[in-house]
């Protein structure tokens, strides 16, 4: 589905309410796919997904699933019959799970005729450090754990990985292409870095290996979203079509 350059780009919709999101949604004309978090599904729940998909939009649902492997499975079931595109699940949730959502996307697919919905693994949060995985029982080498989790995600079925630019070549090194990458933490060089620390260009993160960019910020807070856009577009590699 990354066939175009714009269509590389997924653009964060944390807001608190479907009026806002949706005004974003309308407004950036030449971005195919919008994320909605924890916030927004809370907030607004599936009925907004029928929304976003009548203005011929996809949906990346941001949920991080982490529970048992029959209640994540039957989660997928929900989110593939309204059509969600992208989701994520956390890898920690273990093999067994992450098989279980696998087997559920690919039933799913079958039994409405839709795309298997992208399931997408997260591995580390980056707000957690070494240091913090240590106090949670896990080895401290975060680098190393991304790497163990990314390819227990793909021995278990899921299609790829979310991860911050910094991790993308090793993930390539160790993974090749068979693995697709969506990364958050890009910041274009016009744009204030706000809270994100470890940040890298959209063209930067291209050159080294993403597939998707997950950008919020710097586009939705733009005075014009849509100029905003497009400009990062612009930005992109050719090669990224
Ligand atoms: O506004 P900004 O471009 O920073 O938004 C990035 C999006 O990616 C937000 O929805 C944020 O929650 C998400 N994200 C992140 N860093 C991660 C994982 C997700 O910024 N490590």
């Amino acid at each position: 589905m990354n066939d175009t350059r714009a269509g590389r780009i997924i653009i964060a919709l944390d807001v608190r309410t479907k009026e806002e999101g949706l005004a974003l949604v309308g407004a950036l004309e030449e971005a195919r796919v919008f994320k909605v978090g924890l916030e927004l599904f809370t907030a607004e729940g599936p009925a907004l997904f029928k929304k976003i998909k009548a203005l011929r939009k996809e949906v990346f649902l941001d949920l991080k699933l982490h529970d048992i492997p029959n209640t994540v499975a039957g989660a997928v079931r929900s989110a593939g019959g309204h059509g969600v595109r992208m989701m994520t699940i956390h890898t920690s949730g273990g093999r067994e799970m992450m098989a279980a959502a696998a087997e559920m996307a690919g039933r799913v697919s079958q039994e409405t005729g839709r795309p298997k919905p992208l399931l997408l693994g997260v591995t580390v949060l980056t707000s957690l450090k070494g240091g913090d995985l240590e106090e949670v029982g896990m080895n401290g080498d975060v680098a190393g754990q991304v790497l163990r989790l990314a390819g227990l995600a793909k021995a278990a079925g899921l299609d790829g990985v979310v991860c911050s630019p910094q991790e993308i070549e090793a993930l390539r090194r160790e993974f090749g292409r068979d693995l697709v990458i969506v990364t958050p933490g890009i910041r274009p060089q016009w744009a204030a870095a706000q809270d994100q620390k470890r940040i890298m260009t959209p063209a930067e993160a291209v050159d080294r290996g993403a597939d998707y960019l997950v950008i919020g910020r710097p586009i939705t807070g733009a005075p014009s979203p849509r100029e905003a856009f497009l400009r990062v577009v612009s930005e992109l590699p050719q090669s990224a079509e």
